[in-house]
């Protein structure tokens, strides 16, 4: 049994699809099976810039790319990001990507509607979403209103579905704007798009069971980070799916039993896109350095993610509720230029110690981060394939988090190419 899980631990941006790509060169198959386009992945493939949102990283390599049905679509997206993706040389077809026809979609209004939730919130109030319509289109799905691809087998029916979305999106927008939004011309778009993808579409939950009946090798590629599952996340400050990688098994259809190796990956710092609290967050020079050197702003939104330092409390927790038996450390170049590197290792809150994470970390909490501090390398890591090549320093950076978390470090990350990265154990074999 090989499939591999890779999951984010931190609230996203781990580089998790550089990590997808270099290990799609051994999986038979790459498969999302959460989210939808407000993921934002970028790989660097021999200095030329590939961004992924929706489809599975794997496809940069030809690998068959499989959209699993827990992940939420936005078929205008789709078109316009497949059309992109093959401008760049990389051919899109039906015998290399197929979307689960059971999948959800994201209709305009859904869009519209997260967008205009956002603008009636003030201040902190702000989830500060992508805007990509990802919340409401669950939302559709979980009150069992929503619409999935099966269900453009009878336009009529699929007719009504639009007229009652829209009628309840307009009794609210209507109290707010003054306006409504008319179902037609998003119907029409929307069953356009649906005719260019169906090709695409087939019933992944089978297709994946072939595919593990002949053993081949299957790659799950989550999308977000821990802290922003759902459930286990810093709530109402998450994201509208489970990140964890059990829902890699009911995003997929892909039973548990076949989920043995869980990787984790990890930025060796911490960043975050819109609001929700961060208590290592550095809020000064510290913060803006690492933005700075380490590139941080958001893929899909362009916005500036808040930075600071590792937190090992947050680790620990994803680690434990992810079944994470292997992890990946990246960005550890971005600390090259820090003459001392913190590690939190507890909060303190109303005097309080916390060695492992709280169950209520709210926005506005008085959280202390206590932090060890390790001295820097200040020399250049960037590219280094080799863990002795590493400066001394860095590598005790390495194996202490490895110590604090009790898990392998089994790739550390020195670059955003391919091939920049230290490969300590085998995990896709
Ligand atoms: P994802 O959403 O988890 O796939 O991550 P993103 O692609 O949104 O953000 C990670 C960013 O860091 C991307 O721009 C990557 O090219 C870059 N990156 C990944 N690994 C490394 C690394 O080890 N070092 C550096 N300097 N950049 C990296
Ligand atoms: P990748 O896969 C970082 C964040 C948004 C916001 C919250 C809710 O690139 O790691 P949503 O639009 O999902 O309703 O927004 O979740 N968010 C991400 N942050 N990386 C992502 O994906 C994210 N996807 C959503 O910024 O705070
Ligand atoms: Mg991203």
């Amino acid at each position: 049994m090989s499939n591999l899980v890779i999951v984010g631990t931190q609230w996203g941006d781990e580089g998790k699809g550089k990590i997808v790509d270099l290990l799609a060169s051994s999986a038979d198959a790459v498969v999302r099976f959460q989210g939808g386009h407000n993921a934002g992945h970028t790989l660097v493939i021999n200095k030329k810039t590939f961004k992924l949102s929706l489809l599975p990283s794997g496809i940069v390599r030809q690998k068959l790319s499989i959209i699993g049905n827990g992940v939420v679509v936005d078929p205008i997206h789709l078109e316009k990001e497949i059309r992109n993706i093959t401008s760049q040389g990389i051919d899109v077809n039906s015998s290399n990507f197929v979307i689960s026809s059971d999948c959800f979609l994201i209709l305009p209004i859904h869009k519209y509607i997260d967008g205009l939730r956002e603008s009636q919130k003030k201040g902190s109030n702000k989830i500060g979403t992508t805007g990509r319509g990802i919340g409401p289109a669950y939302e559709d799905k979980v009150s069992r209103r929503g619409i999935r691809f099966s269900d453009f087998k009878n336009l009529k029916e699929l007719e009504e579905k639009f007229i009652s979305i829209y009628n309840h999106y307009n009794a609210w927008i209507e109290k707010f704007e003054g306006k409504v939004i008319s179902y037609q011309n998003d119907f029409e778009i929307i069953l356009k798009c649906y005719q260019n993808l169906s090709k695409y579409m087939d019933n992944t939950w089978l297709l994946l069971k072939q595919l593990n009946d002949k053993k081949s090798k299957i790659l799950f590629e989550g999308a977000q980070g821990f802290y922003l599952d759902l459930d286990h996340g810093t709530y109402p400050y998450v994201t509208s799916s489970n990140t964890v990688a059990a829902n890699a098994s009911i995003g997929s259809g892909v039973n548990p039993n076949q989920l043995k190796k869980i990787l984790g990956i990890t930025k060796a710092y911490t960043t975050r896109v819109g609001n929700g609290p961060f208590p290592t967050e550095q809020n000064n020079d510290i913060g803006e350095k690492l933005g700075k050197i380490g590139n941080e702003f958001g893929t899909v939104t362009g916005r500036k993610r808040r930075c600071g330092w590792l937190d090992i409390l947050m680790l620990k927790k994803a680690i434990t509720i992810s079944g994470i038996n292997g992890l990946v450390l990246t960005k550890l170049d971005v600390l090259d230029f820090f003459k001392d590197i913190k590690i939190c290792t507890s909060y303190k809150i109303n005097n309080q110690i916390f060695q492992d994470y709280p169950s209520d970390v709210s926005y506005n909490q008085n959280i202390i981060p206590i932090y060890e501090t390790l001295e820097g390398w200040e020399q250049e890591t960037k590219g280094i394939t080799n863990f002795e090549e590493l400066p001394l320093n860095a590598q005790s950076f390495v194996k202490r988090i490895q110590f604090l978390v009790n898990c392998n470090i089994d790739i550390v990350s020195t670059g955003p190419e391919r091939d920049e990265n230290i490969i300590l154990n085998e995990v896709f074999n």
